[in-house]
């Protein structure tokens, strides 16, 4: 079980963190935030959400936040994108690479998206086909890969067909959801296997939220098995405001520590990130969920 040598983190705090805080903090503070990170030495920061601000008014100021960022050389940018309504307003401020989302539950994407798992896949053909022709690099979403906060159970076949769809229409790498943090290392390692025998190891990733506290050994038994990418938010924010149950993220900092002591490069400055963890949490008004950054401040 070879580690790989290095990871990309995919730094999705600015919208999986901050879709699901309370505290909506001001579109400077957001710009702000993205620029903090891409200093870090992050490669990519999914900047924001072009979704309906009916539906996540958290993120209803997604234009005035893409076009306020820095855009450093070298760091990608994706933000989400539900429908065309969702493309053309990313495109119109610049976006160069969008990520679209489903589920492998359809009981989760009719409450999340208002659309049945294929309903979803059609409505992502149009905005697939316009990307293509404009050179726009789509990142696919599979959520409750491994279990739903209203069906439970989600079969292992179900995960393998969303993503072998996505994968089909043109993303070019398939993140794995684990939206409400249930999973543990053994179902992890056989979801990501199950998966890997449709879709190449080299075009997954893992994205875990951390509510039982399982995202660390979870990300570890996929890095054994040869992903080597991975989603995670700083300061540990996050969740889906229509999963129930969730929590955030698995923070950032946790994990740059964590693959720095097993010698694996990220490129990531911990001391910056950890910074960027401390200054979030002061302006969300609530204590950080990184272990890491507790344990640094304490220090
Ligand atoms: P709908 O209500 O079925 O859509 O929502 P609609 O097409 O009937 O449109 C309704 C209204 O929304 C219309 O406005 C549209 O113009 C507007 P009205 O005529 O009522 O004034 N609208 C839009 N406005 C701006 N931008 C758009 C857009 N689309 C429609 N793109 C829809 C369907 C998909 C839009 C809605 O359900 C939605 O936006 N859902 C997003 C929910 C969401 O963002 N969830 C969190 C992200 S997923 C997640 O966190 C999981 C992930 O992290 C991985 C994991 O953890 O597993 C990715
Ligand atoms: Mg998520």
């Amino acid at each position: 079980m070879a580690l790989p040598p290095h990871v990309r983190i995919v730094e999705v705090g600015p919208r999986d963190g901050l879709q699901n805080e309370k505290t909506i903090i001001p579109a400077a503070a957001k710009i702000e935030l993205i620029n903090r990170l891409s200093a870090t030495g992050l490669q990519t920061v999914e900047a924001t959400s072009f979704v309906s601000p009916k539906w996540i008014p958290q993120l209803a100021d997604a234009a005035e936040v893409f076009a306020g960022i820095d855009r450093k050389p070298g760091v990608r940018y994706p933000v989400l994108v539900p429908n065309e309504q969702g493309y053309d307003r990313a495109r119109t401020v610049g976006a160069e690479e969008i990520a679209i989302f489903t589920a492998a539950s359809e009981a989760f994407n009719k409450k999340n998206i208002n659309a049945s798992i294929d309903e979803s896949l059609a409505r992502f053909e149009p905005v697939l086909a316009r990307a293509k022709a404009d050179g726009v690099a789509v990142r696919g979403y599979v959520s409750t890969v491994l279990g739903c906060p209203y069906q439970g159970e989600v079969p292992v076949s179900d995960v393998v067909r969303v993503a072998r769809a996505l994968h089909a229409m043109g993303c070019y790498e398939i993140s794995l959801g684990d939206t409400i943090g249930v999973g543990t290392p053994g179902k992890a390692r056989a979801m990501l296997l199950a998966v890997a025998e449709a879709v190449p190891m080299s075009a997954l990733a893992v994205h875990f939220h951390d509510t039982y506290g399982q995202a660390l050994a979870n990300i570890l038994a996929c890095l054994e098995e040869g992903v080597a990418v991975v989603d995670a938010a700083v300061s540990g924010t996050g969740g889906c405001p229509y999963a129930k149950g969730a929590t955030g993220n698995v923070a950032s900092e946790d994990v740059v520590y964590m693959l720095h002591g097993m010698s694996i490069a990220t490129g990531v400055d911990l001391d910056r990130l950890v910074e960027t963890g401390r200054w979030l949490a002061s302006l969300l008004g609530h204590e950080t969920n990184s272990r890491v950054n507790k344990a640094k401040s304490a220090a």
